[in-house]
């Protein structure tokens, strides 16, 4: 086990799980160095995982960042404004924004944007079958598992359509590694946003959609949101929604292509066995690697049977979700990508819920969308291409690196019928 934690590691950043299983035989909480110098505490078994979550000595507010003021610019002022949303606060400023973010998702609306997603599913399948007879190749990373869920986010937000490729460039650069696009391109899409985002709450103040977004706006009545927070509010769900079910969708697609026995069984088992392809993955490859961090409000004590921790006040806590549901003492054979075992048993019995939406008064109020979003797209995808298989050797594909998000960088795929018998 290293001494130091190197998140950005690439052997780390494929295959984290042993580490971690490591970790969680030391007790509920390890004290880690990671590799800028600091020291953070890595929650690791499932138990401890929700009690943390649910325990308000774990606050959810960063501290003020120290030393020299970074110069201000317009895209310094749109990430600012980025860090000052619900997932950023403790009650009681959380309850009234979350409260009305629930108010605004319910199933009933989350579940009117089928028809829709549907329609943007097929559009993204056409592109990338006609480049696939083309090319020969593509990656599924770019071509589906990112433009779907930012279009389906532009849905939410009622973002015009004539926008969307916008939306969808500007979010490609602000989530892109800094080394990966020309000088300066990431600030100048971080202040497109911003004035992007600036001018459509100011539209729908005066012209209220039919979408989810207008409802924050306008459902409220006094205790509503100001600009500021509506701003807030429309960086989260575009960040909170995206990368995340990015990371859902292709990590699926990837499993599934490297089991084909479970790939048939969805194929052939119908709507209950893709549901349970998406829990599977969202399990075994939670999207979310850790939750956001955590800090100390007073000194805290964690003991179970596996020893005791003692946390002092102030101090950085990562609830690691992929970790926790890895936990053999909850999900038997925990390395192994079985669906099956979210289907129910016998009596009806069912497995333990997983982490991978987080736990307690943050919990994931985009949980049915996205869950939506990948019912819809799997078995879609590997309808319109029946022969999809990896284009490149699925041990060797590099993972975004960070304690954050966790899902493959690139997935190349192409769309060959099996060669036909020799002779
Ligand atoms: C597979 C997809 C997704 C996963 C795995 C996921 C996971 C999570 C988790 C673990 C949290 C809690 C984080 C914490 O406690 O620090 C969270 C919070 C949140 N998620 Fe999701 N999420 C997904 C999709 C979405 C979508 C589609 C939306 C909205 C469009 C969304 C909106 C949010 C918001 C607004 C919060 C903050 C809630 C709060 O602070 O009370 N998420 N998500």
């Amino acid at each position: 086990m290293p001494e130091t934690l190197d998140p950005a590691a690439p052997g780390f950043a494929r295959d984290p799980y042993p580490y971690y299983a490591d970790l969680r035989s030391r007790g509920p909480a390890a004290r880690v160095t990671l590799a800028n110098g600091t020291h953070a505490w890595l929650v690791t078994g499932y138990d401890r995982a929700r009690a943390v979550l649910a325990d308000a000595r774990f606050s959810n507010v960063p501290p003020q960042r120290a030393g020299r003021p970074r110069p201000d610019s317009p895209a310094r002022r749109a990430q600012a404004c980025l860090a000052r949303h619900m997932l950023n606060s403790d009650a009681p400023d959380h309850l009234r924004l979350r409260r009305l973010t629930t108010a605004a998702f319910t199933p009933r609306r989350v579940d009117a944007l089928r028809p829709r997603i549907e329609h943007l599913t097929d559009g993204l399948l056409t592109g990338l079958a006609d480049t696939l007879a083309r090319e020969g190749s593509a990656d599924l990373v770019d071509a589906f598992a990112f433009p779907l869920p930012v279009l389906v986010i532009g849905e939410v937000l009622g973002v015009p359509e004539a926008d969307r490729a916008d939306l969808r460039e500007w979010t490609y650069c602000v989530g892109s590694p800094a080394d990966a696009l020309a000088p300066g391109a990431a600030d100048e899409a971080w202040a497109a946003l911003h004035a992007y985002f600036s001018s459509l709450i100011a539209h729908k103040r005066r012209t209220p959609g039919e979408d989810l977004f207008s409802s924050l706006v306008h459902d409220a009545g006094e205790g509503g949101l100001s600009d500021e927070e509506l701003l807030a509010m429309a960086f989260l769900l575009l960040f909170a929604g995206y990368e995340t079910t990015m990371n859902l969708l292709a990590s699926a697609a990837l499993l599934l292509l490297t089991h084909p026995a479970e790939l048939a069984a969805a194929r052939a088992g119908g709507e209950a066995h893709w549901a349970a392809v998406a829990e599977e993955t969202l399990r075994h490859a939670s999207p979310l690697e850790g939750t956001t961090w955590r800090r100390t409000t007073e000194a805290v004590v964690l003991q179970d049977d596996d020893g005791r921790a003692e946390i002092p006040a102030g101090e950085s806590v990562l609830v690691v979700l992929a970790a926790a549901n890895r936990d053999p003492r909850h999900f038997p054979a925990p390395d192994a990508f079985r669906p099956a075992r979210h289907l129910p048993g016998p009596g009806g019995r069912r497995p333990a819920p997983h982490l991978a939406f987080g736990h307690g008064p943050h919990f994931c109020p985009g949980a049915r969308l996205a869950r939506l979003e990948a019912a819809i797209a799997l078995p879609r995808l590997f309808g319109a291409l029946p022969h999809l298989r990896p284009a490149a050797d699925p041990a060797t594909l590099p993972y975004r690196p960070g304690l954050l998000v966790r899902g493959p960088r690139r997935l190349p795929v192409r769309n060959a019928p099996p060669a036909p018998p020799n002779g």
